[in-house]
């Protein structure tokens, strides 16, 4: 086993290894991939290194092991590289200041074996969680309490062969474990990678802050319920941009906890950007709010998505018993095409058997702000419903055009409105009563930017393996600087 730490900085090829060794490290552009991080890693090494074999069958559960204790506990950062091939291996945790880089064609395989995922419970924002007395499967790849992680490459695969999953359902006494979840940390990419079949959430950062999700690929079975792609929750502060999901339920889900649980732990989702995605659902919607809001979520920009045969481009859902807000959301430029409900809000969301304590007060709904959309081929163009007593509020509307989908007459509404209460401008089809007060000609969308939307990041170099086994990649890293 032999790690290369490399004393350089990018510009500066020649590098000294651990024994003290010059070693010549070829540029990037000879056989690797610039890619962005936080901060580069000081050491480097491959899964080969510690005994990996990528034939799919092999367990490499104590490759990665071995791996992640030695890189992440390296003085600058470790950086672990996946070089082509099927990499099989049981759950595995994350370290701070740790990439984790798969080259093209490398895939993580999750380990399709129950008893490799430790029913752990559930999170204390959601108390008894959603189901009936319901813990949770250990999440594949997970961290807690972290600084600075990293998952890139050049399009490698982290495949959760969720079927396995899906087969069991019935009999399953938790919820199906996640692909991603990171807890409790600060400074998260995801970058560059493609997060395949997950048995239920793909990627979950929860409580945590400062995230970036750039340029990947989420493929699900479309006909699986919870494989949600992205789900910010009780998390600030984060970036989810060109990206592409084709999921079975939300492209990108917003949530924070559930019910009394969620309103006494009391952190929001709040500070999130999501721009140019592309995504089909066909259960479900490009951007859905909870139903789990208890914590709040607040300060919602969304620009320049596209989402195609799915149930909505917009979603919110809670019921009375849930607490928390809603609050600040701006949505501007969605492309819409066949969709069941372009628009849906409801507040009697009511499906899941819940044994929570309810929040002392019916959650809050106001400042939706949708404008410049098109759609076409949508059935309804808005079912929106909120509490009785207590409507959703300060809904604006502006400069969205809806083609209806052919109907056989007698055509139903385009719009299906109770409980809500707000004001719009140039939207057609005529809206329903409720908003149809004359609003301003556009809604608000912040100028402003968020602090992840400036973060700087670095251009580190990655040298892809020279062979399949042995000492590899020695990558040349900066040391690391303080996150902002
Ligand atoms: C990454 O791989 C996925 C799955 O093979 C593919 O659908 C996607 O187009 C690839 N993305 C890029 C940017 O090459
Ligand atoms: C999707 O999941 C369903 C239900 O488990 C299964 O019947 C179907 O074969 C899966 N589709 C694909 C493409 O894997
Ligand atoms: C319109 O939507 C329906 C489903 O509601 C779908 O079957 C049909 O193919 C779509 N038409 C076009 C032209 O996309
Ligand atoms: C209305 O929205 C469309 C996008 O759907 C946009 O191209 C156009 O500029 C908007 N019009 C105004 C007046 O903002
Ligand atoms: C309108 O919405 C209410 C709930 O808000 C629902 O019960 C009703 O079925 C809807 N009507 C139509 C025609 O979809």
């Amino acid at each position: 086993m032999d790690i290369i730490v490399v004393i350089a900085s990018v510009v500066l090829l020649s590098a000294t290894n651990v024994h003290g060794r010059k070693d010549l490290a070829e540029p990037a552009s000879a056989g690797g991939t610039d890619f962005e991080a936080f901060n580069c890693r000081a050491q480097s090494g491959s899964i080969m290194d510690f005994g990996g074999v990528g034939d799919g069958k092999t367990s490499n559960t104590k490759a990665f092991q071995a791996a992640i204790t030695k890189l992440g506990a390296a003085p600058g950062g470790g950086q672990l590289i996946i070089p082509a091939g099927k990499f099989l291996t049981s759950p595995f945790k994350l370290a701070s200041h740790f990439t984790l880089y798969l080259q093209k064609d490398a895939v993580i395989l999750a380990a399709p074996e129950e008893a490799e995922y430790p029913v752990v419970d559930a999170l204390p924002s959601y108390g008894k969680g959603n189901g009936p007395g319901m813990g949770r499967f250990t999440p594949f790849i997970s961290g807690s309490d972290l600084t600075d992680v990293v998952i890139t490459g050049d399009n490698g695969t982290i495949d959760g062969q969720g079927q396995f999953w899906y087969d069991k359902d019935a009999t399953l006494k938790a919820h199906r474990p996640h692909l991603i979840e990171i807890m409790n940390t600060k400074d998260i990419l995801i970058s560059k990678v493609t997060l395949a079949n997950s048995p239920s959430y793909h990627f979950h950062p929860v409580y945590s802050s400062n995230v970036i999700v750039r340029g990947i690929t989420i493929l699900a079975n479309l006909t699986t319920k919870n494989t949600d792609g992205i789900i910010p929750d009780s998390t600030t502060n984060m970036l989810i941009e060109d990206s592409y999901i084709a999921s079975g339920e939300d492209c990108v889900s917003l949530k924070s906890g559930m019910d009394d649980f969620g309103v006494k732990f009391a952190k929001p989702t709040s500070q999130i950007a999501i721009r140019r995605l592309t995504c089909i659902t066909p259960t479900s919607s490009l951007i859905s709010i909870g139903s789990e809001m208890s914590g709040g979520v607040s300060d919602v920009r969304a620009e320049d998505n596209t989402v195609i045969n799915s149930e909505s481009g917009i979603r919110i859902k809670t019921n009375p018993g849930r607490g928390g807000h809603v609050k600040d959301i701006h949505v501007r430029k969605i492309t819409m095409d066949t969709m069941k409900w372009a628009f849906f809000m409801t507040g009697e969301f009511a499906s899941q058997p819940n044994k929570n304590p309810p929040a002392a007060t019916p959650p809050v709904i106001e400042g939706i702000n949708l404008m410049d959309m098109t759609a076409k081929n949508v059935s309804t163009a808005g079912q929106l419903g909120g509490i009785k007593g207590h409507p959703f509020n300060g809904i604006c509307m502006s400069n969205i055009t809806i083609e209806m989908a052919k109907a056989p007459p007698p055509a139903p509404p385009a719009w299906n409105c109770s409980d809500v209460a707000g004001t719009s401008s140039t939207v057609t089809p005529p809206i329903c009563p409720p908003l149809a007060a004359k609003g301003p000609p556009a809604c608000k969308f912040p100028t402003d930017k968020l602090p992840i939307e400036t973060v700087k990041l670095q251009k580190c170099p990655v040298q892809v393996s020279a062979k399949a086994s042995g000492p590899s990649a020695s990558p040349v890293g900066k040391a690391p600087s303080p996150s902002p």
